[in-house]
This record gives structure tokens, sequence and C-alpha cells, in this order.
């Protein structure tokens, strides 16, 4: 991208305007790699460019928090030796970046039923959480074998507990005290749902939170998706008129 692109794209985003939460479906890395002639693979790898790429303006622009989808409850579906590789990918990627995201005072966080995770994965997984815990910047959320409908069914299960045992009334469940029992406490909804790959569905993400998220599709696959396809999204969210269901003034 040229460098007068890139400034008129900044110019173009609101300071003021800013989307506090923008949530990613990372799609698109296999097709990628077909068109190259490359493995499934190489498109996975490439994806992680992406995301170095995407983080960073991220962090410029001072979104507070991300959270991209990587490994869904339905990805273990896949071959063996893709599932493999993927699962591999979280420690690959924390090696090669931690050293960076806490320069950039990046806060990591995971979402998803972290337990089914491999052992050396969980372990790369648990140390940039500890790592990066103090931290005071931009939060990202990794979805790591995240499911909306697995999400919502242990929310529920969690509350139903707590009626039988007598530490809630029933009538006291409301969509607030149902929230808190999500992976995301006390973090603001998405602002702002990204899906590249041309895809035009939520493939069980964040099903109870994009309640009233902005979506923005793009036929860009994952790894070719930078910098300016980001900047876009964010001018073209500061367009949207989000009414919540009541009428502008
Ligand atoms: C997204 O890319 C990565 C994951 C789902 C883990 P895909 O692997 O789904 O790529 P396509 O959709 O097959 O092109
Ligand atoms: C969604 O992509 C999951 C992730 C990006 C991690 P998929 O490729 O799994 O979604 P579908 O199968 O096309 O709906
Ligand atoms: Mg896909």
């Amino acid at each position: 991208m040229s460098i007068k692109k890139d400034e008129e794209l900044l110019k173009l985003v609101k300071k003021n305007e800013i989307p506090a939460h923008v949530a990613v479906i990372m799609d698109g890395n296999g097709r990628w790699a077909k068109n190259k002639g490359l493995p499934r693979i190489a498109g996975h790898k490439a994806g992680m460019d992406t995301l170095r790429e995407i983080i960073s303006c991220a962090a410029e622009i001072g979104i507070k928090v991300m959270t991209f989808y990587a490994f869904s409850t339905e990805n273990w579906k896949r071959p063996p030796w893709e599932v493999k590789y993927l699962m591999k990918l979280p420690e690959e990627y924390l090696q090669k970046e931690l050293c960076t995201l806490m320069e950039k005072n990046v806060v990591i966080k995971a979402i998803g039923d972290l337990s089914r995770l491999p052992r050396k994965t969980l372990s790369a997984v648990n140390y940039a959480l500890e790592s990066t815990r103090n931290n005071t910047g931009l939060t990202i959320n990794f979805a790591l074998n995240y499911g909306g409908r697995t999400e919502i069914v242990d929310a529920v299960k969690q509350i139903a507990q707590k009626v039988v045992e007598g530490n809630l009334d029933i009538n006291k469940i409301d969509s607030h005290i149902f929230a808190e029992h999500l992976y995301m406490r006390g973090v603001p909804d998405p602002d702002l749902l990204i899906r590249p790959s041309g895809e035009l569905r939520i493939s069980n993400f964040l099903l109870w939170q994009i309640a009233y998220t902005e979506m923005w599709f793009t036929r860009i696959l994952w790894p070719d998706f930078n910098r300016e396809h980001f900047l876009r999204a964010i001018n073209e969210y500061q367009k949207r008129d989000r009414r919540f269901g009541g009428i502008n003034k």
C-alpha cells in the first residue's frame, strides 16, 4: 500500500468514534493456499502475518479489544493432519510474537473450551496469558476451540447450578446476569464483526454477543487481508446508523 493511500485512509477514520471491540473471523486460508497451488497449511501460516499487521493497526488507532476466531468447536471435523497443525499454530505464533506483543503493551486472553487443547499448546497459551496479564493496552481474545452454542450451554449449566444450590433466585436471571456467565465477562459486545473469504455466515461465533454488532463482509481471503482493508472496514462502520431498536433524534 502506498504511504499516501495509508495516510488518506487514516484521515478518514474518526478518532473519536473508534469501535471499542472488533471481532474477526479469520477465514479463507485454505482457499488462498489452493489458489497458489500450496498445501492448506501454507495458508494458515500466511494468515499469521495478516494477524500481526491487523493487531499492529488496531493498537495504533486505539481499539480497546480485538477478538480473533482461530479454531471453532466444529473445526475438529477436519483431517487429522490439519487439526494437528492448527493446534500447533498458537504455540508457533506466540513463540514468534510474544516479545512484540509485550512491547506493544497487549493483554492476551483466550476464550473457548481450552481443556481439549494439546498440553504443549495449552502451556504456551497459559504462559502468554500470565506474561501479559499486567499490561494495559489493547486486549486480544483468541477464540480457541470456541463455539457460541457451547458457550451458551455452559452459561446455562452454571446458572442452573446456582439456582439448584439456592445461590441465585430464578426471577433475578436477566440478560446481564446471563452475560456474566459467558467467557468474556465485563467486556463490551463487539461493535464490528469482520469476516473475510466471501462467506456470509457467522459459523457459531459469539452468538450471544453479536445481537447488535455491525457486520462487514469481504471476499478478500484472510492471508490477503491487510491494514488497508481493515481501515476501510472501520471507516464504513463509522458511517453506519446504529439505532439499537430505537429511532434517531
Ligand atoms: C480459516 O481458514 C482457518 C480456520 C478455520 C482454522 P480455512 O481453513 O477455513 O480456509 P478455507 O475456508 O478453507 O478457505
Ligand atoms: C470459521 O471458519 C472458523 C474460524 C475461522 C476459526 P470455518 O471455515 O470453519 O467456517 P465454515 O465451515 O465455512 O462455516
Ligand atoms: Mg473456512
